[in-house]
């Protein structure tokens, strides 16, 4: 009797590939960068790690946020949280622009840099130049004694526990979770927020996990979407709001380990010149979470279904009478705030990616040409 096995197999529990362990992952992920920052009552979070004081919160005029790749929008969904829930104004740049750009860092300025590795030079190098311009800098990050963790003010650690496959899912969902307890904070010293909307988003946080169990339940239909994307050349990505960040993210996972060609575009600006590429049997994959948006992002995808787009949908859970019969596949999602939606609607994405990388025979988790951690500038 002979047991085949190494060590690589055996951290993949099972899996076949780091990728889709690190999917399924999510849930307790999510479970453990949340445990113990919220108080039992559920009614505010609690981030006792932050040194920073409440009269320092009360100073903060503007947010710089700052990171590269999968957590540059991670940080493009933190803008949107912070915005709304803490009403300071923010702006989100790749790291490696944005010490080119003469950025404007005064000591009122909080500077949050993203990273799961915590070594991405360009990363490193932007907190330097804040920390040199008198800001203070908060990291989140997914290791511990880092050297964006150890260089920074204050650290949120997302415990999303090792990544190892390439394409980053677990760690970017982590980074979601951080900027919404991130934000609830900044919204309780600030009292932008009644304690109510407080409540209600910590009760629809902790809901979160086990509604990206039910998605990942559903990954079958998910891998036949992946197939027959897998045929295609290129592909689009639209999506308004939140929406827009996560078409972001769906579309740099396909491209990082598929290498299909794909878009993501902001559902409204299609028709300012990149609805020429839409032709017959283009695949379409619409994000429509955000209520408020449905309206306009439904007209967008009639934009598309006109020039013969193939529309995958992806929506909230009941809105299936009112945006099924807009696109051509319906993937439904849990129902959640609005804010939180990210949270849920990138799970389907990563799944497709993988089932597509999976059918065209690519390294899954070592995807060419990319580096998990990129120590160069
Ligand atoms: C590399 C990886 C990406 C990652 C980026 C930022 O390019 O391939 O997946 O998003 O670095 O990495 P960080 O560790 O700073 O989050």
């Amino acid at each position: 009797y002979h047991v085949d096995w190494d060590l690589v197999t055996a951290e993949k529990a099972g899996f076949d590939h780091f990728m889709l362990k690190e999917i399924y992952e999510q849930p307790k992920a999510y479970r453990d960068t949340m445990l113990g920052r919220i108080a039992e009552d559920g009614k505010s979070v609690n981030l006792k790690e932050l040194t920073m004081t409440a009269d320092y919160v009360k100073s903060i005029r503007k947010v710089h946020i700052v990171a590269c790749g999968t957590a540059y929008h991670a940080g493009m969904v933190g803008k949107t949280v912070i915005e709304s829930l803490a009403r300071i104004p923010v702006e989100t740049d790749v790291a490696s622009e944005y010490r080119y750009r003469s950025p404007i860092i005064t000591p009122d300025t909080l500077v949050i840099v993203v990273s799961q590795s915590g070594e991405t030079a360009d990363t490193l190098a932007a907190l330097r130049e804040a920390q040199r311009n008198g800001a203070r800098v908060l990291a989140i990050t997914n290791v511990v004694g880092s050297s964006v963790a150890r260089e920074a003010d204050d650290v949120l650690v997302t415990w999303a526990g090792p990544e190892i496959a390439v394409a980053s899912t677990k760690a970017y969902t982590s980074q979601l979770i951080a900027f919404y307890l991130f934000g609830l904070h900044l919204a309780t010293i600030l009292g932008t927020k009644d304690e109510a909307t407080v409540t209600g988003l910590i009760a629809a946080m902790n809901e979160l996990p086990e509604q990206v169990e039910s998605i990942l339940e559903n990954a079958p239909v998910l891998k036949q979407v992946a197939e027959s994307i897998s045929h295609h050349k290129s592909l689009f990505f639209i999506g308004r709001g939140v929406d827009y960040a996560v078409a972001q993210e769906g579309s740099l996972k396909l491209k990082e380990i598929s290498y299909i060609h794909s878009e993501a575009y902001a559902a409204g600006e299609l028709k300012h010149g990149t609805l020429a590429l839409i032709e017959d049997g283009i695949p379409v994959i619409a994000l429509v979470t955000q209520e408020e948006l449905y309206e306009k992002t439904l007209s967008n995808i009639k934009e598309v279904k006109a020039r013969g787009a193939h529309v995958f949908g992806l929506a909230n859970a009941g809105s299936e009478a009112e945006v099924g019969k807009s696109v051509d596949e319906l993937f439904a999602i849990p129902k959640t705030l609005p804010l939180l939606a990210p949270a849920l609607s990138v799970v389907p994405l990563q799944l497709i990616s993988y089932y597509a990388s999976l059918a065209l025979g690519h390294d899954v988790d070592k995807p060419r040409n990319l580096a998990k951690s990129v120590t160069v500038e």
